[in-house]
């Protein structure tokens, strides 16, 4: 059984789809042990409670402990805007999950979340975007790319509709399949890309 802690700042909706993904049987052998956030408001906490799921308050100098004190075998990142300490990376290596709403290595790194995603890809003229699930190294976004999905850019989309068909389309599928490919041993780390075992 994989017991997996999900980092949240906002609200939540990548947390639901992998509790919903959970209760569902798409994603088997793992469970949410607790969720913590940054900012008590966040209504990703209150997704969790609904669920019977511990949520935590913690900020950036107590993350640490506050993880530790799960003893998670997967860290996920689900729309958390902190930047984890180097210490917290090292300890889980090719163990923490992060999702970004665009096609790395389009659209990402420093000052790219959220909405500021899809402006520049709406500002970029670009037909298509996505969103991908990769492993969480010492860089902004810069780790092993687990999975992809494209997602079509229409005509009149705005940044909030661009990201809501993203999320629906894309980010609510990839970050459950990839949960569920870890707790169940399929994805192996070599020279810096992911092999996925059949
Ligand atoms: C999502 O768009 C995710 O890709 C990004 O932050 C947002 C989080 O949304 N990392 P939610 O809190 O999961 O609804």
């Amino acid at each position: 059984m994989t017991d997996i802690v999900v980092l949240v700042s906002g609200g939540g909706t990548n947390l639901q789809a992998i509790i919903d993904a959970i209760e569902s049987g798409t994603i088997t052998n793992a469970r949410v042990k607790a969720v913590i956030s940054n900012k008590e408001d966040a209504y990703a906490l209150e997704r969790a409670k609904k669920h019977g799921i511990k949520g935590k308050v913690a900020k950036k100098a107590e993350l640490l402990s506050a993880i530790k004190e799960e003893g998670p075998d997967l860290l996920v990142l689900a729309g958390f805007l902190v930047v984890l300490p180097e210490e917290i990376i090292r300890e889980y290596e090719n163990r923490i999950i992060n999702i970004h709403p665009s096609l790395i290595p389009s659209f990402c790194g420093q000052g790219f979340y959220g909405l500021r995603v899809h402006e520049g890809v709406l500002s970029r003229g670009c037909k298509v975007t996505g969103a991908t699930v990769h492993f969480v190294d010492e860089g902004t976004d810069t780790g092993p790319i687990i999975i992809q999905k494209a997602v079509e850019v229409l005509p009149g989309d705005t940044p909030e509709v661009l990201q809501k068909r993203v999320m629906e389309e894309a980010e609510w599928k990839i970050l459950p399949k990839a949960i569920d490919l870890f707790s169940n041993g399929k994805l192996v780390v070599k020279e810096g890309k992911v092999e996925v075992l059949s």
